[in-house]
C-alpha cells in the first residue's frame, strides 16, 4: 500500500517507519521544512527512531513539505499537534490547517485517519466538513476514521506492534478499511462503534493517569508533613494483587499529553453543562507540584543554614521524563524559573538536552553545587556518585531509594 503520514513528530515518524518496515511505501508531509530537510539527510529528531533506522527505510520513505505528494496514497494518517491556547482552551489550528490542505488533494476511494488526541466530536464536526470541501462525501467517496495513538516515547516493552489499536469509523465501511490498514502494523486492532467513542477512549486513558498521579502527589505532600516515606507506602500498597494500581509521585506532569489532553474534555464538557471536576482538580494538584518542589528545596537549604538567594542549585534532568529529550510542559523548567525568581544560581545537567537557550544555560555536571536536585532520573544517572559527592541532594523521583545519607532529602 501507499500510506501518507501528515505530521512527522513523536507520533508520525515512528508510524511512518512501522509501515515501511511492514513493506509499504510511505510519503510523510510536514509543514516544518527544517524537519523534512533533516529527515531527507537521514537525521531523526525523534529518540525512538535512530538515524540508522531512518537510513534503513530511505528507499521507501519520502519526506515532503507538499500535500500534493499525498494525492496517490491509499490512506492518509494525520498526527499533527493538538495543543492548548494561552487560556488553556483547545487549539485546533494545526488540525484544521491539515484538514484544509488535505481537502485540496483528496481523491476518491482514499481513507483518512485522524490520530491527534482531541475531544469527542472533532472528527465528525470539525475535520470531515473541511475534507468535504473537496466535493467528495465522507463515507461514500472517501473513508474516515479516528484512531488514537498510544505511543509512549522511550518505551521499548510496548510498541505499535504489540499495543492494541483502537479504531472508530464514520461508517461500517470506514471502520473496516481503517481496521485493515492498522492490521498491517498492529497485532490487535480493537474496533469501537464511532469516532467519538475512539476519541473519548484516548481521553479516558490520559485522564485516568492524570487523576491517579494527582492523588499520589497529594499524598506525597501529606507524607512530607507527616514524616512518612511515600515511596514505601506506594510500594507496599502495590503488593495487593487486585484493585490497586501503582502510580508514582513526582515533580509534576509534563509532555504533550497529560498536562494538555484532559482539558480538551473539560472544554467540550462545558458545552453539555458539565464541569469535569476530576479533570480540573487533578490539573490543579499536578500544576502545584513544581511550586511544592521549589519550596521543598528552599527548606532543605534552610536546614543547612543556606538561603535560596545566592545558592548554587543544580537540576538533574530537565526533560519531562527519563530517556527522552522532550521539554514540553516539563516541570523542571518551572522549578528553574521559581528558584531563579528567589535569587538562586541555577545550573542543570541532562544527557538528552545539551542546552536551554531560552534560559541561557548549557548542560554541565554539578561540581560545586550547594544543592543537587533530581527532577528527572535518566537511566544513565549515577545516583550513588551524586549522593557521595554533593553537599545536599533533593530527590523528587525516588531514584535514591535504598540509600540513606544525612545529605539526602527524598520526596
Ligand atoms: N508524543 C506523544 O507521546 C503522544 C502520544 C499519544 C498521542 N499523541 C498525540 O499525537 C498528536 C501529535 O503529537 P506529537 O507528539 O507527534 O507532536 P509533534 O509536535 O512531535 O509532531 C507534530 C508534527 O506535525 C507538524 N505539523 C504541524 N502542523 C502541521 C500541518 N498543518 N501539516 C503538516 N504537519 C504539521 C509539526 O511540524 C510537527 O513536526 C497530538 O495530538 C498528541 O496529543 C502524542
Amino acid at each position: 500500500m501507499r500510506i501518507g503520514i501528515v505530521g512527522l513528530g513523536y507520533v508520525g515518524l515512528p508510524l511512518a517507519v512501522a509501515f515501511v518496515e511492514a513493506g509499504h511505501d510511505v510519503v510523510g508531509v510536514d509543514v516544518e521544512a527544517r524537519v523534512v530537510d533533516a529527515l531527507r539527510r537521514g537525521k531523526s529528531h525523534v529518540e525512538d527512531v535512530s538515524d540508522e533506522t531512518l537510513r534503513g527505510v530511505a528507499d521507501r520513505f519520502q519526506a515532503s513539505t507538499r500535500y500534493a505528494d499525498l494525492a496517490k496514497v491509499d490512506a492518509a494518517i494525520v498526527a499533527v499537534p493538538t495543543p492548548l491556547t494561552r487560556n488553556r482552551e483547545p487549539d485546533l489550528q494545526p488540525l484544521l490547517a491539515s484538514g484544509s490542505a488535505l481537502a485540496g488533494v483528496l481523491q476518491e476511494g482514499q481513507l483518512v485517519v485522524l490520530e491527534s488526541t482531541t475531544y469527542p466530536g472533532t472528527t465528525r464536526e470539525r475535520f470531515v466538513p473541511l475534507l468535504e470541501e473537496s466535493g467528495l462525501a465522507a463515507g461514500r467517496d472517501f473513508y474516515m476514521a479516528f484512531s488514537p495513538e498510544r505511543i509512549d516515547p522511550g518505551r521499548t516493552d510496548f510498541n505499535l506492534r504489540n499495543t492494541p489499536k483502537i479504531v472508530g469509523g464514520l461508517t461500517d465501511k470506514c471502520r473496516r478499511r481503517a481496521v485493515r490498514l492498522y492490521e498491517l502494523v498492529c497485532d490487535d486492532v480493537v474496533a469501537v462503534s464511532t469516532p467519538e467513542a475512539a476519541e473519548l477512549t484516548k481521553l479516558l486513558e490520559n485522564i485516568f493517569r492524570s487523576v491517579n498521579i494527582a492523588l499520589v502527589n497529594e499524598l506525597a505532600i501529606l507524607c512530607d508533613r507527616m514524616g512518612i516515606d511515600v515511596w514505601e507506602v506506594v510500594e507496599a500498597a502495590a503488593t495487593k494483587p487486585y484493585g490497586f494500581m501503582s502510580f508514582k509521585p513526582g515533580p509534576g506532569m509534563g509532555g504533550h499529553c497529560l498536562p494538555v489532553d484532559p482539558f480538551y474534555l473539560a472544554w467540550r464538557a462545558r458545552e453539555f453543562d458539565m464541569q469535569t471536576e476530576f479533570v480540573e482538580l487533578a490539573g490543579e494538584v499536578n500544576q502545584h507540584m513544581p511550586y511544592f518542589c521549589a519550596e521543598r528545596i528552599a527548606r532543605a537549604l534552610n536546614e543547612q543554614a543556606k538561603p535560596v538567594k545566592g545558592s548554587r542549585v543544580a537540576i538533574m534532568g530537565v526533560s519531562y521524563k527519563p530517556g527522552v529529550g522532550d521539554l514540553r510542559e516539563s516541570p523542571a523548567l518551572r522549578i528553574i524559573r521559581l528558584l531563579r525568581e528567589q535569587g538562586a544560581n541555577v545550573s542543570y545537567h541532562d544527557d538528552f538536552v545539551p542546552e536551554l537557550p531560552e534560559l541561557g544555560l548549557r548542560s554541565e555536571w554539578p561540581e560545586e553545587a550547594d544543592c543537587v536536585v533530581i527532577v528527572t532520573a535518566h537511566p544513565s544517572l549515577d545516583v550513588e556518585r551524586l549522593v557521595r559527592d554533593a553537599g545536599l541532594v533533593v530527590d523528587f523521583r525516588g531514584a535514591t531509594r535504598g540509600i540513606e545519607a544525612p545529605n539526602l532529602v527524598r520526596l
